[in-house]
């Protein structure tokens, strides 16, 4: 294992995962950015791996606070989705998020985001913030479908580390709920929600300001937390 320490970034050729390094600092209470050229066992939500092949970003931000309500804990989202728009917005591309934080390109995946917070009481003690961003990382076959990488939409081969230090910055910044839904796609669409067992059709109508989806489902409007859902397309 290849580490060494540059500021505030700690970085690996290869990692299992970077989310899961970054939980055996949270002892430390030191904000601080992890970055793997590859992942050998990357997590993406619900459980499920996430393939980190050399040339994708594999980057975790591990951030403590003094004052964060729980009941924002959507801002990490937002934050995060946000600083990933913009950065691939400034390479060029045109991303949308996928309440609350996919962000497709062409109708196809390109980033995944995984965020593990820690609560103490009714505040975020800290939040490890997880980003797999395909950059020209090879996706395996059977994605080739659903997700798309920076080079598979532009041609063109980004370095992996401008692409950092883009996001880097951008995850510096305190991103708007405004920002957020200027990124935001797939409203006014007929999509599918992921309720425990149960898949409901349904049509995407807004994003609160509290982070919650407004959802029309048989001509009735109801609100969810992305506790409760998933959206599928
Ligand atoms: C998803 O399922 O969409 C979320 C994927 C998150 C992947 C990133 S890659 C960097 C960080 N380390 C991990 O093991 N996972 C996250």
């Amino acid at each position: 294992m290849n580490e060494c320490k540059n500021d505030e970034i700690i970085r690996f050729e290869e990692i299992a995962s970077t989310n899961e390094y970054a939980k055996g600092l949270r002892k430390d209470k030191k904000n601080v950015i992890i970055v793997a050229k590859r992942q050998s066992g990357g997590k993406g939500t619900k459980g499920r791996s996430f393939s980190s092949e050399e040339g994708g970003l594999y980057l975790t931000k591990l951030e403590f606070y003094t004052d964060f309500l729980a009941k924002d804990s959507f801002l990490i989202m937002l934050n995060s989705a946000v600083s990933v728009c913009k950065t691939l917005h400034h390479f060029g591309l045109k991303p949308v998020i996928k309440w609350p934080n996919d962000i497709f390109v062409n109708g196809k995946k390109i980033c995944g985001i995984l965020i593990e917070n820690t609560f103490t009481g009714n505040k975020i003690a800290n939040s490890i913030v997880g980003i797999g961003l395909n950059v020209y990382n090879e996706l395996p076959m059977e994605l080739t479908e659903i997700a798309t990488s920076m080079y598979l939409e532009t041609g063109k081969k980004f370095s992996v580390s401008e692409v950092e230090t883009k996001l880097v910055s951008e995850l510096k910044q305190a991103h708007t709920i405004e920002d957020y839904r200027s990124f935001l796609g797939f409203m006014n669409k007929n999509i599918t929600l992921i309720l425990g067992d149960e898949r409901i059709p349904a049509t995407l109508l807004c994003v609160e300001d509290d982070g919650r989806l407004r959802a029309s489902i048989d001509g009735q409007e109801r609100v969810f937390s992305s506790a409760e859902v998933s959206v599928r397309i």
